[in-house]
């Protein structure tokens, strides 16, 4: 199966191609965000809730580990977890998320090997920031963002309408044959 990478050089970027995906996703889908603190996970999800048309402020969930914001259109609400803390999949196991699976869209911050096990098909998402030192006076900076669809909900169809939305909404999009490489620890 193909994986899709594409690269925003601005947090609106990063926002407005969640929000393309968006427009795709349907009640059901787990999207599983990895990538290192301050690579947009959370920025990501803010599109994704713009998207979907749910009720905000998507944000960073500090204490709160999931929050479900609802559909403001009669579609799917989106729950947004973070698993920085879980440590133990059964952790994950006790939030029950399976409950609210089936009606929504959820998106797991930090959920990469921790909560795959919930569903039959995910999306990864990987975004990498350049290792380079935060310049204050210019706080944007290039991201990339590497889409790993897995199970039988990204087929060859669904994956080329993620492809076409995020295209559709002006970003440069490149098809990989081979799923995105592991990371090296
Ligand atoms: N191209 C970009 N895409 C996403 N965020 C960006 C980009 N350039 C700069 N930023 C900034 O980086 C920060 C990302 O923070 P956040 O989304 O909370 O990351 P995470 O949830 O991964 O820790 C935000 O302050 C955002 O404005
Ligand atoms: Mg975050």
């Amino acid at each position: 199966m193909s994986g899709l990478v594409l690269h925003t050089d601005r947090t609106e970027g990063t926002r407005t191609a969640a929000a393309a995906l968006a427009d795709v996703l349907r009640a059901g889908d787990l999207l599983v965000l990895d990538g290192p603190l301050g690579a947009g996970k959370t920025t990501f999800t803010q599109g994704l809730g713009q998207g979907l048309q749910v009720r905000g402020p998507v944000a960073s969930p500090t204490f709160v580990i999931a929050r479900v914001h609802p559909s403001l259109r009669g579609g799917p609400a989106l729950v947004h977890v973070d698993a920085y803390r879980l440590g133990e999949s059964a952790d994950i196991d006790d939030l029950d998320l399976e409950a609210e699976l089936d009606e929504a869209v959820t998106v797991v911050e930090w959920g990469r090997d921790r909560v795959e096990h919930l569903a039959d098909s995910t999306l990864l998402i990987q975004l990498d920031r350049p290792a380079q030192v935060e310049d204050p006076d210019e706080p944007e900076e290039p991201r990339t963002l590497r889409l790993t669809p897995r199970g039988p909900r990204w087929d060859e169809t669904a994956t080329e309408q993620l492809t076409t939305a995020l295209r559709a909404a002006g970003h440069t999009v490149e098809l990989t044959a081979a799923p995105a490489p592991e990371e090296e620890n």
